[in-house]
């Protein structure tokens, strides 16, 4: 009697069915494990993210500055809404003008004093190299 030539390939085909099972019952099993893990990381990453806003880095990042105190009248792209269109506030102000604006305000609907101190610099300083 002659081989069946299909029987090595039904016995591959049935070993990977089994494996598919096995890994889909373990994979259950970790499912679990993996969201805690996952959970975990979130938290993390926002008790870091909590920290930058804090301001209690010595490094201050003019545009994080700018999108958490600035973009909500002049846009997180810059272009404007309550307040004026800032893409090419560099070429209008030095970075010395900026600070100051952003210390007295802009008369009459921009208040003064936003942010202050390093802060001011930092985004005095992004903004003056928006040209
Ligand atoms: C409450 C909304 C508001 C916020 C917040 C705000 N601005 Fe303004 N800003 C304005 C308005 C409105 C003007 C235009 C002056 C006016 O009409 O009163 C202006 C004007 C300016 C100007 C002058 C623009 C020009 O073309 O002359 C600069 C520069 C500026 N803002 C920077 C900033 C920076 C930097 C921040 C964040 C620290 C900021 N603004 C936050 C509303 C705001």
């Amino acid at each position: 009697m002659k081989k069946n030539p299909v029987i090595p390939y039904a016995l591959i085909a049935g070993l990977g069915i089994l494996l598919v099972i096995v890994v889909s019952v373990v994979g259950l099993n970790q499912q679990e494990a993996i969201q805690d893990e996952e959970n975990g990381e979130q938290e993390e990453q926002q008790q870091q993210d909590g920290e930058s806003e804090g301001g209690g880095e010595t490094a201050a990042n003019g545009e994080e500055i700018y999108q958490s105190n600035c973009a909500s009248c002049h846009g997180s792209d810059l272009s404007g809404g309550v307040g004026p269109d800032l893409t090419s506030v560099g070429s209008d102000y030095s970075k010395e003008e900026l600070k100051e604006i952003i210390a007295e305000g802009f008369p009459p609907n921009m208040p003064g004093g936003i942010v202050k101190g390093e802060e001011a610099d930092a985004v005095a300083q992004w903004l003056s190299e928006q040209k």
